[in-house]
């Protein structure tokens, strides 16, 4: 066979594979276009587990009528910038996206929908994209002064062998959930509401910067008993600062599920996190018994690479041992200090009852 320049649909789809594995893959995408585009409220709505139809809706800065085909181009993006010299730095990344890769992926292989309004602009504008093909800019109606509501439909329709590989609705539906709490956890400031088959779920209101409004967050996510029974962390070493909250030895789990970690805003998934936890709580907790946490690791992006995986569900540290060793430290830090109110949660279980935090 002679070598061919693939036809740019094709592309998109092969894109598509890795960026959109399925469908809390595609919202986990637009809740970071949200972020990204300054909202200060995010609204999802997923149908039959996302498959028959998302909706992301979010009051930022949304895009003028000339950005939409731009938008859904393969590669283009509004958050990559050369610098003075003209040269793109992807060592500073300061936002959730960058490739410019997600909008043309799904729009590959759904029937994707694209309303805004711009900040200041008096009219809004759609854009409908279905299995790569791209429709006409028109105005329609939009009912917030500025912002994106992204509708997808039929997601995976072009590419039938990835949608015979989803699992149920039902699961499909969980794994949104878990995305959607995920990104919640990671930006207190942002009111989030999901709504899955017309039934609300989550409802997160707001809450204020900082610690306080963060543990509010993670209490309304992991359940009020967290607030109660979790350490505050707040430590810097070398440039990388650690923030969150990690539960006392006594309130743990048997699997590591509840274990999250956050690089600059960005929910990851880092084996290190998981062994640094195990360091930490090695000796007042069982080996089977996993403690809850939720560690937010705030450094200068030189320091870490996003650009390591198409979904960036994994980051790679220029210096793992160095935020090892801080999440190590400070949690054996945070415990040590707490001796006393771990032992005095047991009991007080013990006797049956009582919980610190009054709730
Ligand atoms: N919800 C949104 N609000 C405003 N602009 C958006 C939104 N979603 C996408 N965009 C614009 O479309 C572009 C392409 O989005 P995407 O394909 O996700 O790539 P990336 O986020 O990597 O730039 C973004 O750079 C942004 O300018
Ligand atoms: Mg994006």
């Amino acid at each position: 066979m002679p070598i061919r320049r693939l036809p740019p649909y094709l592309v998109n789809r092969i894109a598509a594979g890795e960026v959109v594995e399925r469908p809390a893959s595609a919202i986990k995408e637009l809740i970071e276009n949200a972020i990204d585009a300054g909202a200060s409220r995010v609204e999802i709505q997923a149908d039959g587990g996302g498959l028959s139809r998302i909706l992301v809706a979010d009051d930022g800065s949304g895009m003028a009528a000339g950005e939409l085909p731009l938008a859904v181009e393969r590669h283009a993006t509004s958050k990559l910038d050369p610098g003075g010299d003209g040269l793109y730095d992807l060592l500073r990344i300061a936002t959730l996206g960058f490739r410019g890769e997600a909008l043309p992926s799904i729009g590959a292989v759904a029937r994707l929908a694209l309303a805004s309004r711009a900040r200041g602009e008096a009219e809004a504008h759609a854009l409908l994209v279905e299995g790569g093909c791209l429709g006409a800019v028109s105005p329609c109606a939009f009912a917030e002064a500025h912002g994106a509501r992204i509708e997808v439909r039929d997601l995976f329709y072009a590419t039938p062998a990835r949608l015979k590989f989803m699992k149920s609705a039902r699961s499909e539906a969980m794994a949104i959930a878990e995305e959607v709490k995920r990104q919640a956890m990671a930006q207190e400031t942002v009111a989030f509401h999901l709504d899955l088959d017309g039934r609300r779920v989550l409802r997160l209101e707001r809450e204020a910067a900082g610690a306080n409004g963060r543990l509010a967050r993670l209490a309304a996510i992991l359940g009020r008993d967290f607030s109660g029974n979790a350490l505050a962390l707040d430590q810097e070493r070398d440039g990388v600062r650690l923030t969150g909250h990690a539960a006392l030895p006594t309130y743990n789990r048997g699997n590591s599920a509840h274990q999250y970690l956050f690089v600059n805003g960005r929910p990851v998934r880092d084996r290190l996190l998981q062994g640094a936890l195990r360091a930490a709580y090695a000796d007042v907790l069982a080996r089977d018994r996993h403690p809850v946490a939720a560690l937010y690791l705030d450094l200068d992006p030189v320091l870490v690479d996003v650009n390591v995986h198409p979904a960036k569900a994994e980051v790679r540290f220029r210096d793992p041992a160095l935020a090892r060793g801080l999440i190590v430290g400070a949690l054996r830090h945070a415990l040590a200090g707490a001796g006393h109110r771990a032992s005095t949660t047991v009991s007080a279980q013990a006797l049956g009852g009582f919980r610190p935090g009054g709730s």
